[in-house]
């Protein structure tokens, strides 16, 4: 029978990429609408491994379902790993823009001149029956002293990566077969095959 497993997140982009590789083990990814579930679940955690337990834990419980929920950012090592967890609230509240975050961040790195950076995504599973599993994917870069490229969001202008390219410059494509979130979801691709294999 056909697995069902819900997402928690209102984010298209994210139901896409979940739905391509986790279609390729027969898994059928619905959106919190699709399952008829409305929660947002506050993200208290300290660490992307408990923000994406909270999540997917929420959403089990209100959908009666497995569900699946990611946590991500930017880690920095000259900042001891901020904005880490606080990624989206970096500077306080979610109002301030991509651009804003990004401009704070250079400011906050102008005397650095160790500018090694990672991005983090982990991806959790929660089961009705109580078993919970995480895959956890990075990518390592540097921040660049200027924004370069006009695709991805949030931190993408800033990051560079080993080869030279801005994350911003990648198409998304390119961006998932190196991406933080990318690697998570092969990784948890990877647990769920050797979990069947058992
Ligand atoms: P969330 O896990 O979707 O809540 O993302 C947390 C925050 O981390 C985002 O708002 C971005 O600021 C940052 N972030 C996460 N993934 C990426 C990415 O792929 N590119 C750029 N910024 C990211």
């Amino acid at each position: 029978m056909e697995e069902r497993y819900v997402l928690a997140s209102h984010n298209a982009a994210k139901l896409r990429e979940m739905r391509q590789i986790l279609g390729e083990l027969g898994i059928r990814v619905l959106s919190q609408e699709e399952a008829g579930v409305d929660v947002e679940p506050e993200e208290t955690g300290t660490t992307f491994e408990e923000n994406a337990v909270i999540k997917a834990v929420a959403v089990m419980e209100a959908s009666g379902l497995p569900a699946l929920a990611d946590d991500s950012g930017l880690a920095v090592d000259a900042l001891g790993g901020a904005p880490g967890v606080y990624s989206a609230r970096y500077g306080g509240g979610h109002d301030r823009s991509d651009g804003e975050r990004n401009a704070l961040l250079l400011k906050n790195m102008e005397q650095e001149e160790q500018r090694a950076a990672k991005f983090v995504s982990v991806i959790a599973v929660a089961y009705p029956d109580g078993r919970v599993l995480t895959a956890r994917g990075e990518v390592r870069g540097e921040i660049a002293r200027e924004e370069r490229g006009e695709n991805g969001f949030g931190y993408d202008p800033l990051f560079r990566l080993p080869d030279g390219r801005h994350m911003a410059e990648l198409t998304s494509e390119e961006k998932n077969a190196v991406s933080h979130r990318g690697n998570a979801l092969r990784e948890l691709k990877r647990i769920l095959t050797e979990q069947r294999k058992a």
